[in-house]
């Protein structure tokens, strides 16, 4: 197949960009190094299968251009911005990075007959949900964040699209992806900080936020798995595990894997459950309609954390 990546330098498009390519598939990836790592692309382009292009996913023309010069049989929908903060900052950020780059994307799509997409969802979408674990349709969605309420609006331009010009959609909501060439995150932040001040770490909130972590390896499986098994015209599946991890736990077991003494790390915890407005503090995920569809993630979120831990202490080193 001819796929195009879009957000291809980023932490899960680089770990996925090898699987694309091991099944022999041509790749195109698209990243313009807003938050992507140019050395995460560098890796593949000496691969004869592999092409890059570095523009901003904003510039329709050129997104539409290069969709018409691949015509591709799907793409990876990866590209947003993926720091939640951000947009409580510059209130357009979501809007513009997230939304009318999908849109864009989806233009992109019907003037080339690109009849696929596989996208990059949240579970942030639910907000503050009162039913958890939170199933795939719960409702109405009242999101925290305008990265939420962004991709909201990104999966209601895909179905809309896929209604009106026969496309094909796989909506992932994710839980949190950790693993090896991470970005950002709370796992990179703490190692990060550590080794800055190895006597000091300050934590965003309580440190009482807990969430599902899911490997990037686990997401990958699970993407791939859902991509070939599930075929209706939209596909939308929570991809996430049963279990959740807490901040502070995060915290402890970094301190523990950088072979830092604990009694000389002085911990700054704000006083607030959440880690900044638009953060939700306490997120579970059904997960029974992946488990249906015959998949279920190989790690806990406790295993997942705490191999990201070593994967990224390692890779910082
Ligand atoms: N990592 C997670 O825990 C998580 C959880 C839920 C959803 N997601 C979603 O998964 C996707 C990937 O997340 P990630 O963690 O790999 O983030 P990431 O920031 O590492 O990757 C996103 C990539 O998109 C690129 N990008 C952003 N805007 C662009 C633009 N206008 N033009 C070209 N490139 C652009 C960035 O430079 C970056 O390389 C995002 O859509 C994110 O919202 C991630």
């Amino acid at each position: 197949m001819k796929i195009i990546v879009t957000g291809a330098a980023g932490f899960i498009a680089t770990n996925l960009l090898p699987r694309l390519l091991t099944e022999g598939h041509e790749v195109v990836g698209v990243d313009n190094f807003f938050l992507g790592r140019r050395e995460y692309v560098d890796r593949f382009l000496p691969h004869q299968k592999f092409q890059f292009h570095e523009f901003d996913l904003l510039d329709r023309e050129r997104v539409i251009s290069l969709f018409e010069a691949v015509r591709p049989d799907c793409v990876w929908h990866i590209a947003a911005n993926s720091d939640i903060s951000f947009g409580t900052t510059y209130t357009d950020f979501d809007l513009k990075g997230g939304t009318h780059v999908t849109y864009n994307v989806l233009e992109a799509m019907r003037l080339s007959g690109t009849s696929q997409i596989i996208f990059s969802s949240s579970g942030a979408i639910y907000g503050e949900p009162r039913v958890l674990p939170t199933p795939e349709d719960y409702g109405p969605l009242f999101p925290i964040s305008l990265y939420a309420a962004s991709k909201i609006a990104c999966e209601g331009l895909i179905t809309a699209f896929a209604h009106n010009y026969d496309i094909r959609a796989w909506i992932f909501r994710f839980g949190n992806i950790v693993g090896p060439f991470p970005t950002h995150g709370v796992i990179y932040d703490f190692i990060q900080k550590l080794r800055r001040d190895p006597t000091r770490l300050q934590i965003l909130g309580d440190g009482t936020q807990a969430k599902p972590y899911v490997h990037v390896e686990d997401c990958l499986d699970g993407m791939m798995f859902g991509y070939r098994s599930a075929r209706e015209r939209i596909n939308c599946y929570n991809l996430a595990v049963g279990d959740q991890t807490s901040v502070n736990e995060i915290a402890r077991w970094i301190i523990e894997a950088m072979g830092l003494d604990a009694s000389g790390v002085r911990i700054d915890r704000g006083n607030e459950p959440r880690g900044w407005r638009g953060d939700v503090a306490q997120v579970r995920l059904d997960t029974r309609r992946m488990e249906a569809l015959g998949w279920k993630a190989k790690m806990s979120s406790g295993e997942a954390v705490k191999r990201a831990i070593r994967e990224t202490v390692a890779q910082l080193a």
